[in-house]
């Protein structure tokens, strides 16, 4: 037995090779870094399902602008009883209402979903007004609008863009894999999607970045950063934001998405300092880690950096799992697709270490 099914292949897949001892993510063919800041997520979006939707059109920015308008239908349902909620748990139970199915359009309304849910629910949560999609908007650009109530720059656009683009897919991910299983049954892409971002949702996968903020706030300047994180470490705390399962050296997420909070930050007056100061934390916590795991290799995962983008982006950080799976969701419904076309009910078995019955059958 593997525990935590660490090492084991569990399906063939098209859609992205993690290196975790060269540190390199590959989707479908392309070096993250040809892709992170120069497609947009409707491009990267259609080269993950290419082959798995027949027929799909060459440019799917319209039709996932039509289902965001589709999608926003369901906002009206966003009742005082998910305004105790957090956003991600609001998001989902938005995203459930959706039908389930395998088609194009299916995917493309639960493709949409999460941009329109999440900006739906933080406004709900502050006691203002959804705001409706507008189809002639890129999916980050129209992401942002309705989240804010006014269009975003070009340079926060491209901020979002990079960001959707860089976790768009990544290997059997904890969430990838829970919805290859669902898959596998045939439940289909909304049974699938859901269980993905339930999956997300935990602070070891996608629920990481929130409490990344919550870490840099408690540090406060980079004086206070080893004390700080020592006594994290003293409590049996893990450092959010370090670690991975696969990678052994740098996820190179991280370097992808630092560029671009660099990029986005550089010459505006947005949190002037953050950035040192967040380089200044990773450093510390990587002096510290080495020296209380000189036997793990662990380094500055996605997460780290994803917290300073979504923040410089102005999203509430209970939010930040949610545009997480906004950018997910085109990967895990890549793979359903490919769970489904190609793979078996995934039924693996199990070690019982019970009593057994005293009686002899
Ligand atoms: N801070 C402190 N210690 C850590 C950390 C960390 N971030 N990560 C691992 N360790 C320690 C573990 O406590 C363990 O120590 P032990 O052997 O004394 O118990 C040792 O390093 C090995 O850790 P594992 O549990 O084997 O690591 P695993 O592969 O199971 O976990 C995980 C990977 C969950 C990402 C882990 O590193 C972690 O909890 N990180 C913090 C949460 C986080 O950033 N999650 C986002 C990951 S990226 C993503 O999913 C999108």
């Amino acid at each position: 037995m593997s525990e935590g099914l660490e090492g084991v292949v569990a399906a063939n897949t098209v859609l992205s090779e993690v290196d975790g001892q060269a540190g390199r993510l590959i989707i479908r063919g392309h070096d993250l870094d040809e892709l992170a800041g120069r497609a947009t997520f409707e491009q990267v979006t259609r080269l993950l399902w290419d082959g798995f939707f027949e027929p799909l059109p060459q440019d799917l920015a319209p039709a996932l602008a039509a289902a965001r308008a589709e999608v926003f239908a369901e906002v009206s349902a966003l009742d005082s009883g998910l305004l105790d909620r957090t956003p991600i748990e609001g998001m989902r139970a938005l995203t459930a209402r959706l039908a389930d199915g395998d088609s194009l359009a299916t995917a493309l309304r639960l493709t949409a979903a999460p941009a329109v849910f999440t900006a739906a629910m933080v406004r709900a949560l502050a006691g203002e007004a959804p705001v409706r999609p507008d189809p002639s908007l890129s999916h980050a650009a129209d992401a942002l609008r309705m989240l804010r109530g006014k269009a975003p720059s070009e340079a926060e656009t491209a901020a979002l863009d990079t960001y959707l683009v860089t976790v768009s897919d990544h290997g059997l991910n904890a969430s990838t894999f829970t919805a290859r299983v669902i898959a596998s049954t045939q439940a289909g892409l909304a049974s699938a999607v859901l269980g993905g971002i339930s999956a997300l949702k935990g602070p070891l996968h996608g629920g990481a970045p929130g409490p990344v903020i919550d870490m840099l706030d408690g540090i406060g300047r980079p004086a206070n950063a080893r004390a700080w994180i020592e006594g994290a470490l003293d409590r049996g705390d893990r450092l959010m934001g370090f670690g991975h399962r696969v990678y052994r050296v740098r996820d190179p997420r991280a370097d992808a998405l630092k560029a671009a909070v660099r990029k986005l930050t550089e010459g505006s007056n947005a949190a002037p300092g953050r950035l040192a100061f967040a380089e200044a934390v990773e450093a510390a916590a990587l002096v510290i880690l080495k020296e209380r795991k000189p036997d793990r290799a662990l380094d500055t995962n996605v997460e780290f950096y994803t917290a300073l983008l979504l923040e410089a982006l102005a999203y509430p950080p209970n939010a930040f799992t949610c545009v997480f799976a906004t950018g997910r969701v085109a990967g895990w419904i890549a793979h359903a697709r490919e769970q489904v076309m190609g793979g078996r009910l995934i039924r693996p078995a199990s070690n019982y270490v019970g009593p057994w019955p005293k009686k002899a059958a």
